[in-house]
């Protein structure tokens, strides 16, 4: 029986059919705002790969040391590595329930793989929220983020600024500027996300997984148009 609270949805429904949920836009659509809200309404653990490499090169991991030079140039991490850490994360009892993607599959044979891991383990099918945005937007959004350094909180200078600079509000702890947002690292990120990315789109068009979402709008306005498609896709399964 579904738990259905008015801010909350069916809660219960989506994580006993323990579906993937993949949230795929460019770098900068607002995937890691979203999947943090997302995670926490369902109560789903959110995975980024982001995320994993970064906390893997600050304890300086041999897959740290060897994704470091990568993500400070823009470039993809080789799929061969994404994947060993992904499954080794998958299989994790916290995973059974679902679990949000930010950040993965970014490429074909990402994707392929994927398919795979949930087979074996028998997770429920993939959601995947397509988050629409103009690109003349991500250079602003990117340049203008910042993160909190203790609980992955995330600002924006010009458009979520923090109540006191360079202060988290939720814990206080400092915020940081990721070094992969410059300038010029976002432009070779971008160009990434168009060559090994975006096929994707068609990828998971073709297969009928693919929901748009305007990710221009609002940051609580995209929270419950994804709301509206994962309860949707609880209730059509
Ligand atoms: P990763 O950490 O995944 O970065 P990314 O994909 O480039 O995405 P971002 O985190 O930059 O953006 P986002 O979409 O999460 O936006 P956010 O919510 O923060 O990857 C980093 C690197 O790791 C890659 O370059 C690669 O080297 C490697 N890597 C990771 N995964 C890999 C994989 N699977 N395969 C190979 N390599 C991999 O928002 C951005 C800003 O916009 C914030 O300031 C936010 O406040 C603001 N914002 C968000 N939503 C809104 C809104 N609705 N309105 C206004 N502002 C908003």
């Amino acid at each position: 029986m579904a738990v259905v609270t008015a801010d909350q949805g069916s809660v219960g429904e989506l994580q006993r059919l323990g579906h993937a949920v993949i949230l795929l836009g460019p770098p900068g659509a607002g995937k890691g705002t979203q999947a943090q809200r997302i995670a926490e309404r369902y109560r789903l653990p959110h995975l980024s790969t982001g995320d994993m490499f970064r906390d893997n090169i600050k304890r300086e991991t041999e897959l740290g040391r060897r994704a470091k030079p990568l993500m400070e140039r823009g470039e993809l991490v080789p799929d061969d590595l994404v994947l060993s850490m992904v499954e080794e994360r998958i299989a994790q009892p916290d995973c059974r329930s679902g679990f949000v993607f930010d950040g993965f599959p970014r490429t074909l044979a990402q994707a392929d793989d994927l398919e795979r891991i949930c087979q074996k383990h028998k997770f429920g099918s993939t959601v995947v929220v397509h988050m629409v945005v103009q690109p003349e937007m991500l250079m602003r959004r990117l340049t203008g983020r910042r993160i909190c350094k203790a609980g992955g909180h995330i600002y924006n200078i010009y458009d979520r600024p923090p109540k006191h600079q360079g202060i988290c509000d939720q814990d206080g702890s400092a915020l940081i500027h990721r070094p992969d947002d410059s300038e010029g690292v976002i432009s070779e990120r971008l160009a990434a996300y168009e060559k090994q990315t975006r096929p994707l789109v068609e990828y998971y068009t073709v297969r009928k997984q693919l929901s748009p979402v305007d990710a221009m709008a609002k940051a609580d306005e995209v929270t419950a148009n994804i709301a509206k498609i994962l309860d949707g896709a609880e209730i059509s399964r």
